[in-house]
């Protein structure tokens, strides 16, 4: 495994490529769990060479969002990978990816505004630039990206289909704790009674999926039910929808494919989930 930290070296490195070999990349923000070594696992399954990239992205961070407490141990992550055989790390520093004079910003407009993008502005802004900047850098034929970021895959495959960028996603499934909370680094806030509460998403999501199976099919009326059961957990909802899986716009009426989607706050900490209705 080699760490590399400039630009110009991994550069130097992905200029190399051979147009016939598979070079898959993981874009992540450290602070290593099983969900991000699974997207490396299947990585090392499915190509030649295998880059993983960390960086605390503060462009995508909001100004009263947590940049500054976000969890950063590189010698945790590099224990953590040092079994999977990661051929290259990429770790570079904020001033390298945004120097002083830094002007371009990518927008993916209409699917960036909504959800997670309507209480975090500007958010996916910074997460398609750092995305196509990492692209450009490595140059992967396969991104590895989790389904546990439901709306940044959408919003990074409209980019990379929009700007003619020849790099694939490879869509991965949530990887979750054996109760059911989805795997976050985030999770690392939680206290442990906040940790029990947690688990307020993952069965809201079951809730509806249950409803459904007994014919109950009205967005508003599952969203009320899963409301009542993240309220009984002293959850505070930012959002619930039922969405189309591919544009995330709202359904009227729910179908095995629609995705529910949820943004809920336990404390400070603000977690995500998702599913299909029909998992
Ligand atoms: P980060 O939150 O570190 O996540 C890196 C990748 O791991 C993302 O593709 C994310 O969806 C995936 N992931 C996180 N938790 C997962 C889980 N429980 N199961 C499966 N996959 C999971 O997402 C980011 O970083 C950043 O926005 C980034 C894309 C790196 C841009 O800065």
């Amino acid at each position: 495994m080699q760490i590399i930290r400039t630009a110009a070296e991994m550069q130097e490195i992905s200029a190399h490529w051979q147009p016939t070999i598979k070079v898959g990349f993981i874009p992540t923000m450290g602070y290593l769990h099983a969900g991000h070594l699974s997207l490396i696992s299947r990585a090392k399954e499915e190509c030649d060479v295998v880059i993983v990239s960390i960086f605390v992205n503060p462009a995508q961070f909001g100004a009263n969002e947590d940049l500054g407490n976000y969890p950063r141990d590189l010698d945790r992550d590099l224990s953590l990978m040092g079994p999977l055989n990661v051929d290259y790390v990429f770790f570079p520093t904020g001033e390298m990816m945004y120097p002083a004079g830094y002007k371009t910003w990518i927008e993916v407009k209409g699917i960036s505004d909504i959800l997670c993008g309507a209480s975090r502005p500007g958010h996916f802004i910074g997460v398609a630039t750092v995305v196509l900047k990492l692209v450009n850098i490595v140059r992967p034929t396969l991104m590895y990206m989790g389904e546990k970021d439901y709306q940044q895959v959408a919003v990074l495959e409209t980019m990379l289909r929009d700007l003619n960028v020849p790099t694939t996603i490879v869509r991965c499934p949530i990887v979750r704790e054996e109760d059911g909370l989805a795997m976050s680094s985030r999770n690392k806030y939680l206290d442990s009674d906040q940790r029990v509460q947690a688990l307020c998403l993952a069965n809201a999501i079951r809730l509806a999926q249950k409803q459904f199976l007994a014919g109950n099919h009205d967005p508003q009326s599952l969203i009320e039910l899963m409301s009542d059961l993240i309220i009984g957990e002293n959850g505070s909802i930012d959002y619930i929808r039922f969405v189309d899986p591919i544009d995330l716009a709202d359904v009227q009426s729910i179908k095995s494919d629609t995705r529910i989607i949820l943004a809920v706050y336990i404390g400070k900490t603000r977690l995500i989930d998702n599913s299909a209705v029909l998992a």
